[in-house]
């Protein structure tokens, strides 16, 4: 079997219902329900024996060094973050402790853990840590997409938590021999994407008819990729990934911020047309740039299409296109997590 971390969050819900789509082997599921993670996200699996979900924290060591005794994972993915850059800014303290110090303990419970194993155990554990491209830093415009010996220059207080991280894990395989793997992804998107990030507020704004939040001038330019082509990556690199190795993952879709909303105001126009039959376009708004905000992600995948010969399935087109779809029937979902805390972090940050 394998352990889950943040497996309730956008990320983690979908590779758990992936995963149990395509594979046989039971996961246990360790999230601590924040604000970001939600069970209806894996409503699907209500019932299935093979999805053990606990509530809990990944800084409570004692309780990860319980369920680590007690399933006995061959593998443990950690996708269990603070995970809003915004959010990071207005408070950092909760992106430390759960980024740094929570990985810090996942690192040392499993150590203790893999030292209990039997040799031929040893060999086949993997600790896959998720972590992004923001670690990176900012890339001018005629610059090559970020590779996996790109510097780390992390620039938000998240970037710099994740980047703090994935130099644990670094450590930990380099001291202690543990058998690690991180992944750096671009931007992800997709079903259960939470509402405070760019594509689903978005969206939501323009059906509700407010306003759609564009900072600065709106030509800072991200890497999307569908989130469903994340979790196959994860699964290869699980699987085939070369031990103590980092691999980027990325859909070679850079776009800038304001092509993106414009897309999806233009498929809104066509999917659920205003009643004024006028585009959504007219919802625009430039508001105040976000503090110190990178100008452009990209990512170079071509080591993990070398190596492990993975490649995403779908185009922007088509996952932006199934994206807006998905949030048009499954407005419950949404109206369930927009919480009295999401109306609250609504105020704090658009006033
Ligand atoms: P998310 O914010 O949607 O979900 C995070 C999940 O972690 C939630 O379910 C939350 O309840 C849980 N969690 C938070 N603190 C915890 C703690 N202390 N103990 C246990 N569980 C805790 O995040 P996401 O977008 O799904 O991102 C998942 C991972 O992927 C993160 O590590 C993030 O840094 C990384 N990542 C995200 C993206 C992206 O575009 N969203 C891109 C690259 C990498
Ligand atoms: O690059 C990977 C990262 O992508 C992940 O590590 C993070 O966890 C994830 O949240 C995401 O970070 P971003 O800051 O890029 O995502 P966000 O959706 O918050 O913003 C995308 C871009 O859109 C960014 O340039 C800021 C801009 N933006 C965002 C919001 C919420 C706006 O212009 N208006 C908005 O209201």
């Amino acid at each position: 079997m394998i352990l889950v971390t943040g497996g309730a969050g956008f990320i983690g819900s979908n590779f758990v219902v992936d995963w149990l789509d395509c594979r046989d082997e039971p996961v246990v599921n360790l999230d601590k329900l924040t604000y970001a993670g939600n069970l209806q996200a894996l409503a699907t699996l209500s019932g299935n024996e093979k999805h053990i979900f606990v509530k809990g924290d990944i800084c409570d060591g004692s309780l990860v060094s319980h369920l680590l005794d007690k399933y006995r994972p061959r593998a443990v993915i950690n996708f269990a973050a603070e995970s809003h850059v915004d959010r990071s800014i207005h408070g950092p303290g909760d992106f430390i402790q759960t980024n740094v110090v929570g990985t810090f303990h996942l690192l040392e419970s499993m150590r203790a853990y893999w030292n209990t194993l039997t040799d031929v155990e040893r060999g086949a554990f993997r600790f896959l840590h998720i972590s992004t491209d923001e670690v990176y830093g900012s890339l001018a415009p005629d610059e090559a997409p970020f590779t996996e010996s790109n510097r780390y220059e992390p620039n938000s207080p998240y970037s710099a938590s994740k980047a703090a991280s994935d130099h644990l894990v670094r450590a930990w395989h380099h001291t202690y021999g543990l058998p690690v793997l991180t992944t750096n992804c671009s931007n992800n998107y997709g079903p259960y994407h939470f509402p405070e990030k760019l594509i689903p507020l978005i969206i939501l704004n323009a059906l509700a008819g407010k306003p759609l939040p564009v900072y600065g001038d709106g030509m800072q330019v991200r890497d999307w990729l569908y989130v469903k082509d994340h979790c196959s990556a994860i699964r290869c690199v699980l699987e085939s990934g070369r031990v103590g190795e980092t691999y980027n993952i990325g859909g070679w879709n850079e776009k800038t911020n304001i092509e993106v909303v414009r897309t999806l105001c233009r498929i809104l126009d066509e999917l659920a047309p205003r009643t004024d039959t006028s585009s959504y376009i007219q919802q625009i708004q430039f508001i105040a740039d976000r503090p110190g905000h990178d100008r452009r992600y990209a990512i170079d995948a071509g080591k993990l299409e070398r190596e492990l010969g993975w490649k995403p399935k779908e185009t922007f087109e088509s996952g932006i296109y199934k994206t807006v779809k998905w949030y048009l029937t499954n407005q419950e979902w949404v109206n369930n997590v927009i919480s009295g805390t999401y109306r609250e972090w609504v105020k704090t940050q658009y006033g």
